[in-house]
């Protein structure tokens, strides 16, 4: 088991966690010790979830997404140091021994992974597999019932023919199909949480929206809350009802789709959302790209680790990191210094834009090609 202390100023109790909350993550931080030092890999995340909430967590490469998440799992390798609390109903997930853990995943929490081939077994039916999943949290079903709600899950995320393909090895399907049996089996037992890392990224266009429909269905089916983690915040707009940006092991902004969408607060939201191609466009695409990359998470220097790509920054942001803190009162909240100077500025304010000579016409064009095709290899 990993390294871990709980936070003392709540543990063991449920106080904090509103009626509905499902999950609560608190001051969550987690290092690595390597040769070279410790590597802060996140460092203070906080969230809430409430029962049929979604939330997605984007962020570049690097930025803590999936180690937050293996956190809360209880997945990350025992040398890991990690501090704070994570809260599933009311019960402290982390320091959770083995077989605990084994009674909460799968049952309570669900993970879906981006390459849906290392999550599925070769050498077994998909049926054979969902019945497992059903079976380890509910011994004495029998097989026929088991057999029936392997049917029934495989229908509900969009499969054809459940009825033929329960007994289909993962090899004879398309990775679009692979991906929603594991979202199947993610949901075989009614898990409180789903967390979904990455779940589109290997598939293309097309696939990527229908599975990320058959995800929000299943979210649907049983009620459980949704962590959808994505570097692209294109996947998030229209699947869940809020957002986190993650950077350099922390968030720095979080609030509703819309909030971060419409009224980003943080020069890093801006970039996100100013390097999404856009369609609105009658002529040239142009993007506001960020330049640079993430800063290492060994030996992070003083200050707003954002500051060497910000156009934004001033001196302030090279002696302390800004607080997450309230904009406007409201539950959206964003970490920078000059946050209320972003108020109605737009990707291209901050950030300078790059045109390209892709007409949006030829782009449309070029996505309808790969999508038509995309569509015909998955209904094979
Ligand atoms: N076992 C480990 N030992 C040392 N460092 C680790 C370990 N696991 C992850 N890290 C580091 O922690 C940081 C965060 O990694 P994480 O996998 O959470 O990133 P991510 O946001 O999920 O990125 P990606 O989009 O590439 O999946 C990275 O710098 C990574 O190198
Ligand atoms: S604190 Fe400074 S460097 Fe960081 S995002 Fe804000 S302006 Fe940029
Ligand atoms: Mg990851």
């Amino acid at each position: 088991m990993a390294n871990i202390s709980v936070s003392t100023s709540d543990k063991g109790r449920a106080t904090g966690t509103k009626g509905d909350t499902v999950l609560a993550v608190k001051d969550l931080a987690v290092g690595f010790p390597t040769d070279d030092g410790l590597v802060n890999a996140v460092r203070g995340v906080s969230y809430e979830l409430r029962r049929g909430q979604s939330l997605g967590i984007v962020g570049e490469s690097g930025s803590g997404k999936s180690v937050t998440s293996m956190a809360i799992m209880g997945l990350l390798p025992k040398t890991a140091q990690i501090t704070g609390s994570a809260k599933l109903e009311g019960e402290e997930l982390l320091g959770l021994g083995d077989a605990e853990l084994s009674r909460i995943r799968g049952k309570k929490i669900s993970m879906i992974f981006q390459d849906p081939l290392t999550s599925l077994n070769p050498v077994y039916t998909v049926g054979y597999q969902l019945a497992e999943a059903i079976r380890t949290h509910y011994s004495d079903i029998s097989k026929s019932e088991a057999r029936a709600r392997c049917i029934d899950l495989l229908d509900s995320v969009g499969i054809p023919n459940p009825q033929q393909r329960v007994d289909a090895y993962p090899h004879e399907l398309s990775g679009g199909m692979r991906q929603r049996v594991v979202i199947a089996i993610a949901m075989a037992n009614n898990p409180d949480v789903i967390i979904a890392d990455e779940p589109t990224t290997a598939l293309d266009v097309t696939v990527q929206a229908q599975v990320l429909e058959a995800l929000e269905k299943a979210r649907e089916e049983v009620n459980a809350a949704l962590i959808l983690i994505t570097h692209d915040l294109g996947v998030i707009a229209g699947h869940t009802d809020e957002v986190l940006v993650m950077y350099a092991g922390r968030p720095v902004e979080h609030g509703s789709v819309d909030e971060i969408f419409y009224q980003p607060r943080m020069p890093y939201t801006l970039g996100l959302i100013g390097s999404l191609p856009r369609m609105d466009e009658s002529r040239d695409q142009r993007l506001t790209p960020i330049h640079g990359t993430p800063p290492s998470m060994l030996n992070l220097a003083p200050g707003c680790p954002f500051r060497a790509r910000c156009p934004m920054h001033q001196d302030i942001c090279a002696e302390v990191e800004p607080d997450l803190l309230p904009i406007n009162g409201s539950g959206h909240v964003a970490a920078c210094h000059f946050s209320d100077q972003l108020e109605g500025k737009a990707p291209d304010d901050v950030f300078a834009p790059v045109a390209t000579d892709l007409s949006v016409e030829a782009e449309v064009e070029a996505m309808d090609a790969e999508g038509a095709a995309a569509a015909d290899e998955e209904d094979k």
